[in-house]
């Protein structure tokens, strides 16, 4: 499973980045809002960084002003892919965009036939909101076991992005139910490489060297004797 960061601050993904792990990054409007940064420059910013997909969403409501944004937001850099989120318009701006080799992550998608329809319209990626559908008292994990064997069905070859993830179990879960890519907060990306035992086994293998060193620096005073 592939490792996208799931922010658009430019520190969180220069950290990430410096791990050797990053595969992608998602922004989305609240993200940007955030930053209060112009959002063109920062996305141009991040996908010099980062050598994968960059999520940059569309805020246009209609097909006609949808596909002059994505094709705005393309010409931004090669790795630039245009978010939409799962509506009539976003269907076919979609169909249109894609027709021209720009690839498109249908955005907000909280059922199954809201991802079969991204995949006929020729999303490259879909984005299945987890820790919404959790929000909601369902289970955005049900949601993406439907969803990986639905596509596993038909060979469809759009990318499900697990996204809204929420803590570390719900990324362990989704590589386990076979999402392809995993879009993850930089907070949850620092709790996944921390567990107690790690600290613990550090602590422990230091201790032990030093009290190595220790040994060996007093047998080199007596034998100097
Ligand atoms: C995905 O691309 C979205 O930016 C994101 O995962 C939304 O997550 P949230 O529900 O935590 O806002």
């Amino acid at each position: 499973m592939k490792l996208f960061i799931d922010t658009a601050n430019i520190e969180e993904i220069r950290e990430a980045h410096s791990w050797g792990i990053l595969a992608g990054v998602t922004t989305n409007p609240s993200l940007a809002a955030r930053e209060g940064r112009n959002f063109r420059e920062m996305i141009k910013e991040i996908s010099d960084l980062v050598d994968g997909p960059i999520s940059a969403e569309a805020v246009s409501l209609t097909p006609e002003e949808m596909i002059v944004e994505a094709r705005e937001l393309a010409a931004i850099n090669d790795n630039v892919i245009v978010k939409f989120p799962i509506t009539a318009a976003g269907l076919t701006a979609t169909r249109a965009v894609s027709a021209e080799g720009i690839r498109v992550n249908m955005t907000l998608i909280f059922s199954v036939n809201q991802a079969l329809l991204a995949a006929a319209a020729g999303a490259a990626f879909a984005s299945p909101f987890l820790g919404r559908m959790d929000d909601i008292g369902e289970d955005g994990l049900v949601l993406l076991t439907d969803l990986v064997d639905a596509y596993a069905n038909y060979n469809i070859t759009t990318e499900i992005i697990a996204a809204s993830i929420r803590g570390p179990q719900h990324v362990t879960q989704a590589a386990l139910i076979g999402a392809d890519i995993a879009t993850i907060p930089f907070t949850v990306l620092k709790q996944m490489m921390n567990h107690p035992l790690t600290e613990k086994g550090i602590a422990q293998f230091l201790s032990d060297w030093e009290k190595l060193q220790e040994k060996a620096a007093q047998t080199a005073a007596f034998g100097n004797r």
